[in-house]
């Protein structure tokens, strides 16, 4: 069998806004972590990426803006390819899935399994908009719930109680566009059968995770939908900007942008094949019998490529042509968080790429990032952290153990790599602990452990230092040189071993120190066999990390402050005094506190008015528990009309603030007041 070839892809973003520190760490630093130890390691791989220029948000930006989407799409590829450019990706090729090789690859995909009869095509009802004249997808239709009366529900199901309905049953739909009532239209779509996969999708990744060890996060979710039961996907949509479905009858109609994102991975490859002459090297990564391809997206993205695609790909593979391989793994990655809060572009929350890397090194990035991969549950970033872990670990750890053995190799061995005799316990020992680093770092790499891998090769280094240390070759450059000499030799080798494994991870400072060692990257495996040659001519150190000083971190947290503060948000229409008094907000007290069955935001409330009880039902269960509401003060809006919440009546509300996590806050008191005081 010829040698395993590697096919490493990272999703692809959509080029509707620029990348912030999320997307990194959610997909792309793993992804080139993993890819540049692979070449490292001297496997024959290829990493593609590429803009994800189709969808809705985009059209949306583009009338936004009043521009096409062609305009929006050059922008933002433009900006986030040269982001992963400074942050240093090593895609092999970073492609768009605007161009014609792409939409030929998805409507071949499209036409066979339309030839082979695989699509069911359906008429079903769907919201229009009018006044922007377009179908809503789901998530820009809101209304009331039909069952249990939640207000944010979507055209077709009910988040908050589950149900599954008509669009023709949501009450008060509302669009999310224009504000305006839709109106229902017939529509005919095909479908692709996705639920006639099922059994199969549950083989396979069953068999992939037996074999290769898939992430629990990953699992979790596949399993949650496989209970549900996966149902046939409309494969196409009425839109006029994405991939045309190539059919004579299907104008004005896009192929679904999910069904053909996922085929950009191919289209990238081929575009790369293109650009090295070779037409077929695309064929050996997709479809070789010893390919193995991995795929590195962020937990939003798993259903994508852990169902639709492989069900695309086993579809495609039931019929006579070249049969395509599967993912073998799709390490998923959770949510970074930024300092406590989700990254949010319309509250202003967060830090783009580019502007991150305008002010600081990319490896430092790199490296923080990396030792803070949201691997198994969402992180944060925190600038704080941030500078904590540049000053101690890449400054102090890793700097100063390079830049103290270079000093003394040119301060007491003429620049040059000294000779190493006489060894002691101490050195054997720590050339031994060097041995086993490449193999303990690759164990937890292979397994997408990135965030070990890294904690390791920091340890190395540490150690390196405590060696150096206990060596004390201040003192023994005056009583005993050869014992000095061997010091400094094994702690230059410990610094070739640290480029070389930290070469994923902080490429640029890596290069520097092979440039320092006068030396060029080994392979992996071979790079702690402590080979620097007797009498090496080093070169002068650089300062890898300049440490990060206070006042640099306290201006990008005082920024934040400034970000953070809420834009001025547009006010209802003045009211007079006369309004506001007929407004019944009382004061009362909780007394009672229940949850609604089978519904995790309702709680059922007793309150206590003075003059009554009431029966107040809050959407307030996704942020309190029920026995710690028991005796707060509240303020009650008591003269709202009744309305019934999943068949129960509720007799008021009361008042809350959403936090910016989403997450509500009641409005309380503390003071005695007697209830059912009239607030004024
Ligand atoms: O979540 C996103 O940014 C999507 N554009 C990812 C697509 S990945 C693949 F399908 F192309
Ligand atoms: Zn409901």
């Amino acid at each position: 069998m010829s040698e395993e070839k590697i096919l490493v892809t990272a999703a692809l973003p959509y080029a509707n806004g620029p990348i912030h520190l999320g997307h990194l760490s959610g997909a792309y630093l793993p992804a080139d972590i993993y890819a540049r130890y692979q070449r490292s390691k001297g496997r024959d791989i290829i990493f593609v990426c590429g803009s994800d220029e189709h969808g809705v948000p985009i059209t949306i930006s583009a009338d936004k803006e009043k521009v096409k989407p062609q305009v929006i799409i050059d922008r933002y590829h433009e900006i986030n390819k040269k982001a992963f450019e400074q942050f240093g990706m090593s895609f092999d090729i970073y492609s768009r899935t605007s161009i014609p090789i792409h939409h030929e690859t998805a409507k071949e995909f499209f036409l066979e399994y339309y030839n082979r009869n695989l699509l069911n095509e359906k008429k079903t009802n769907q919201f229009y908009d009018e006044k922007v004249k377009m179908f809503l997808p789901d998530r820009y239709v809101e209304g009331t719930c039909p069952k249990c009366g939640y207000e944010e529900a979507r055209s077709d199901e009910c988040e908050n109680c589950g149900a599954l309905y008509d669009p023709s049953e949501l009450k008060n739909p509302k669009s999310k566009i224009s504000g305006e009532t839709p109106v229902l239209k017939e529509t005919s779509h095909w479908y692709f059968p996705l639920g006639n996969y099922q059994t199969r999708l549950e083989k396979y990744i069953a068999e992939m995770d037996g074999k290769y060890g898939w992430k629990e996060n990953v699992l979790q979710y596949c399993r949650g939908w496989f209970k549900d039961g996966l149902r046939d996907r409309a494969y196409t949509r009425d839109l006029d900007w994405g991939v045309a479905v190539p059919l004579p009858d299907a104008n004005g109609k896009v192929l679904y942008v999910w069904f053909e994102a996922v085929l950009g991975y191919i289209s990238a490859s081929k575009e790369l094949s293109k650009q090295r002459g070779d037409e077929n090297l695309w064929k050996e990564y997709w479809q070789g019998k010893n390919t193995k391809y991995v795929a590195f997206i962020g937990k939003d993205n798993v259903v994508f490529h852990t169902i639709i695609f492989p069900a695309m790909l086993m579809a495609w593979n039931d019929g006579e042509k070249e049969k395509y391989i599967l993912p073998q793994n799709v390490p998923a990655n959770e949510f970074l968080n930024f300092e406590g809060k989700k990254f949010s572009k319309s509250r202003n929350w967060g830090i783009d790429v580019i502007d991150f890397l305008a002010e600081f090194p990319a490896d430092s990035l790199r490296y923080t990032l990396a030792a803070n991969l949201p691997e198994n549950r969402d992180t944060d970033f925190y600038w704080k952290e941030f500078q904590m872990r540049h000053n101690s670990e890449l400054a102090d750890i890793l700097g100063n153990f390079v830049n103290r053995t270079f000093t003394f190799a040119h301060k007491h061995f003429d620049g040059k790599v000294p000779p190493c005799s006489n060894l002691e316990a101490i050195d054997t020992e720590m050339l031994q602990l060097l041995k086993s680093y490449p193999s303990k770092v690759s164990e937890f790499f292979e397994k997408y452990k990135l965030k070990d891998g890294v904690f390791e090769i920091i340890n190395l280094a540490r150690a390196g230092n405590k060696y150096f240390n206990d060596s004390e070759p201040w003192a023994t450059v005056k009583s005993d040189k050869d014992k000095c000499a061997a010091t400094i030799n094994i702690s230059l080798n410990i610094i070739y071993t640290l480029a070389e494994l930290l070469s994923p991870v902080i490429p640029n400072a890596s290069a520097k120190i092979f440039k320092m060692l006068n030396s060029s990257p080994v392979k992996w495996d071979d790079c702690a066999e402590a080979s620097l040659p007797d009498g090496l001519q080093l070169n002068d150190a650089e300062i890898l990390f300049a440490k990060i000083e206070d006042s640099v971190i306290e201006q990008q947290v005082a920024k934040l402050g400034i970000s953070a503060n809420i834009q001025k948000p547009e006010l209802q229409p003045k009211i007079g005094i006369e309004d506001f008094a007929k407004l019944e907000l009382r004061t009362a007290t909780i007394v009672e506190a229940e949850r609604v069955k089978k519904s995790d935001k309702l709680i059922k409330l007793k309150v206590d008015l003075g003059f009554e009880h009431r029966q107040v039902i809050a959407g307030i269960g996704k942020s309190f528990n029920p026995e710690d509401l028991i005796n707060k003060k509240v303020v009650v809006v008591a003269n709202l009309k009744p309305a019934k919440l999943m068949g129960l009546e509720s007799q008021g509300m009361i008042l809350a603030v959403e936090k910016e996590d989403g997450s509500l806050s009641l409005l309380t008191y503390d003071e005695k007041v007697v209830n059912g005081t009239k607030a004024k």
